[in-house]
């Protein structure tokens, strides 16, 4: 794809001044003056076919409880995750859950039940509420950073916490803030390991259906026998098409003894899903894949353009390039901006970045960029990261 012409169908952004109407926290946390680009949110329009189905709910002021039962949301799950991941997923083995992260929260609760070791496994720079999460339930974070270069895991150090008595791992792929998909051969690894030592894997997918053309996702529980007895998948279709507002995620499993702990979850849990949020993923599931193509193409072409971008406006800002996701993860360290740079992008750009050190220890000097927007609105946000420096070197 040539960078100066993005293939046809990708999508428009509307104007700012429209984006700043929205109510959500991406838009409401700071004053006019600032650009935020600093939450895992989309500015695209709604996929038409969710945005129907939410018109419809409305139309037929269907705005009720809802059951744990959802076989409808189950089979369009199953049929989203064959047609788009390659992966055959019992609608059977499928829960509903408020979002990814309450879900987590309840499985880590399961656990902590059996009265195990309280320790869980994370791999730094991740998404900054794996930490708080870890925490809420009452676990301890053992923290084995993913290796500094390719953002793989380090297989060594999660086997030597496993050995210690760590109870699971809370895996992320694909990977925030990094973007990188995780190989097959270490994910068949880490089931072994966590077989192995008696420890469950906890998947977070959420990501997976934004994975970059050229770029595969490998769902945690295809990849051997042992991964399906200790794992766990948690996704929704939150990200990939911009409801997280409106609560739903799924819960996988694929084997007896999966589903019989995910079955320890409260009932209570489920029925705290929001309605819109089932019937907005039902459509997505279903009827998303020509928006979501779309948007994937948008994503691509400006993670493709993002690396000259930065090169000519911020030289000396690394981005590995992302497999999955619309965030880029920057590494400002030779900018001498210290170990915040997102705090000096906001004082003297006014452009909202997410504070590195928030995804751990390697996140010092460190900034993540959301860029699933217009290519306008990334270059803006680059040019006022520009300025901020520009501002710092004239003291
Ligand atoms: C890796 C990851 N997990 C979970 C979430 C949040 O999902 P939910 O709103 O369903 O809890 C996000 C949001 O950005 C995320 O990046």
């Amino acid at each position: 794809m040539s960078s100066e012409h993005p293939a046809a169908d990708t999508l428009e952004v509307r104007p700012l001044a429209v984006l700043r109407e929205r109510r959500s926290e991406k838009w409401t946390q700071y004053p006019p003056d600032v650009l935020p680009a600093f939450l895992a949110e989309l500015d695209f329009p709604l996929a038409p076919p969710v945005a129907a189905a939410l018109r419809a709910a409305v139309a037929r002021d269907d705005l009720g409880y809802v059951s744990a039962r959802q076989p409808a949301l189950f089979e369009a799950f199953a049929g989203f995750a064959s047609r788009r991941l390659g992966w055959e997923v019992d609608p059977g083995q499928v829960t509903v859950v408020p979002d990814v992260m309450v879900g987590v929260a309840e499985l880590l609760r399961t656990l902590g039940r059996d009265g195990a070791s309280d320790a869980v496994v994370v791999s730094s720079p991740v998404y900054p509420p794996f930490f708080a999460t870890v925490a809420e339930v009452g676990c301890r974070v053992v923290d084995v950073p993913l290796a500094p270069g390719d953002a793989s895991l380090d297989l060594d150090g999660i086997a030597a916490a496993l050995r210690a008595g760590a109870r699971a791992v809370l895996l992320c792929n694909p990977q925030n803030p990094t973007g990188r998909v995780a190989l097959r051969a270490q994910l068949e690894a880490l089931a072994e390991l966590a077989v192995a030592h008696g420890a469950w894997v906890l998947s977070d997918e959420i990501h997976a259906p934004l994975t970059l053309p050229g770029h595969a996702h490998v769902p945690f529980l295809t990849v051997s026998e042992e991964a399906a007895e200790c794992g766990v998948a948690f996704t929704s279709a939150s990200k990939a098409f911009n409801v997280a507002g409106l609560k739903a995620a799924v819960v996988v499993t694929a084997s007896p003894r999966a589903a019989a702990q995910v079955a320890r979850i409260p009932p209570e849990i489920a029925e705290r899903t929001g309605l819109l949020g089932v019937l907005a993923a039902e459509a997505a599931f279903t009827e998303g894949d020509a928006w979501l193509d779309a948007a994937i193409a948008t994503i691509d072409a400006n993670q493709r353009r993002l690396p000259a971008l930065l090169a000519g406006r911020l030289p000396g800002v690394a981005c590995t390039p992302a497999q999955a996701t619309y965030l880029a993860w920057l590494d400002c360290r030779a900018l001498g901006l210290g170990d915040d740079p997102a705090a000096v992008f906001l004082e003297r750009g006014r452009v909202a970045l997410g504070r590195g050190l928030d995804f751990g220890p390697p996140g010092a000097g460190h900034a993540r960029l959301t860029i699933g927007t217009s290519w306008e609105l990334v270059e803006e946000a680059v040019s006022r990261m520009a300025a901020a420096v520009a501002a710092v070197a004239a003291g």
